[in-house]
């Protein structure tokens, strides 16, 4: 036996081809990023995923290893791991769902919008192989800041004349996962009871609960909701903070992106009524990209939701957020123009 079958050759891995071929149901799904602090949680959860047939897991670093831990697991889907940018579309080919979680965290007194330099030039040599491999794939997007991430990727499609609006989700989720939560804490409920949409972007002030959108239906004082809107806005620095220089939310997020694959995942397979908010294209503001509820269908974000009646303090979160939204798409979009 190959001392890695998962990454080399040989009978093992024909024969795993022939089960990914023979499993009924099922999508075959790519993490970028799949060595990280989130790829790795992200690789595992997927891999418990009952809707994934064949999961390709790549990165610049260390996939062989993560490969081979995963592919222990005793679940349907076949992993196969890709090491390096000469594996990259070996990694992409055939996909129908790619996840991005490459690029670096933030450290303490970094905003997201600091990782641009970094992160942008990652997520563009991402995006040209998947414009090249698999241009009808569903993205999903976390690298940040995602508010930028999300105009370059539009940016390398259109310029390889395969841009689709629908496909292109940047992911909000965990914006979401921790409104639900915080709520759930001050109305004293179970979270798993709460949804609170999240709308504008995914960085400080375009993060914008819309709390009087709560459901069950509620409502707060002034305080709380002062309290509550800070604390999702900042929830990240919070745990970027509390790790002391070593990254900011992994756990979290790996969790909130395995919850909007796999939303996207049921969209795909046709199921009716799939709701959630992601950062799309969008015509809900005068800003070309912004977050709201989108339907996911088979063919991606097919229905992108109005914000719905907004109280005053959402109002005036609103103008904010799109203010420096608008910096943020802008500065994505000329990184690919210029
Ligand atoms: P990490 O540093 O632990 O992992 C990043 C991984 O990306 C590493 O394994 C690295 O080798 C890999 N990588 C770097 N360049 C690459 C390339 N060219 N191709 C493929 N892989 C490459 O970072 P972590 O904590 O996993 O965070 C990843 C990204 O996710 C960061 O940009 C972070 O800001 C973002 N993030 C987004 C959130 C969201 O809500 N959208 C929440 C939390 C983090």
């Amino acid at each position: 036996y190959p001392s890695n079958p998962q990454m080399g050759d040989g009978s093992i891995l024909e024969r795993t081809n022939c089960r990914a071929k023979g499993g009924a149901a099922g999508f075959k799904v790519a993490i970028l990023g799949a060595a990280g602090g989130i790829g790795q949680p992200l690789a595992m959860l997927m891999k418990m995923n009952p809707l994934v047939s064949v999961l390709h897991l790549y990165d610049v670093v260390n996939a062989p290893g993560v490969t081979a831990d995963i592919s222990h697991m005793d679940t349907g889907a076949v992993v196969r791991g890709f090491l390096g940018q000469s594996e990259l579309e070996g990694a992409l080919t055939g996909m129908d769902l790619v996840i991005i979680p490459a690029g670096i965290p933030r450290k303490p007194g970094m905003t997201r919008d600091d990782l641009f330099k970094i992160n942008a030039g990652i997520v563009r040599t991402l995006c040209e192989g998947i414009a090249k491999c698999c241009p009808n794939a569903i993205v999903n997007l976390i690298s940040n800041p995602v508010n930028s991430t999300v105009p370059i990727a539009a940016e390398v499609f259109k310029k390889a004349g395969t841009y689709d609006p629908k496909k292109l989700l940047g992911v909000t989720s965990l914006d979401v996962v921790r409104a639900n939560t915080f709520v759930a804490e001050v109305l004293g409920l179970d979270p798993r009871e709460v949804e609170v949409p999240v709308v504008g972007g995914h960085a400080g002030v375009t993060i914008l609960p819309l709390l009087s959108q709560v459901k069950p239906p509620c409502s707060f004082t002034h305080e709380e909701t002062e309290y509550l809107t800070k604390r999702i806005q900042d929830g990240g620095t919070e745990v970027v903070e509390a790790k002391k220089g070593a990254g900011s939310a992994t756990l979290s997020m790996a969790y909130a992106a395995v919850k909007f694959a796999d939303v996207c995942l049921k969209g795909l397979r046709g199921d009716a009524g799939v709701v959630a908010c992601a950062f799309v294209a969008s015509q809900v503001t005068e800003l070309p990209f912004f977050a709201s509820k989108v339907r996911l269908g088979r063919t991606g974000a097919e229905e992108v939701y109005q914000l719905g009646p907004l109280n005053e303090y959402e109002r005036i979160g609103l103008e904010k957020a799109k203010k420096e939204l608008a910096e943020s798409i802008q500065k994505g979009i000329s990184f690919i123009r210029n």
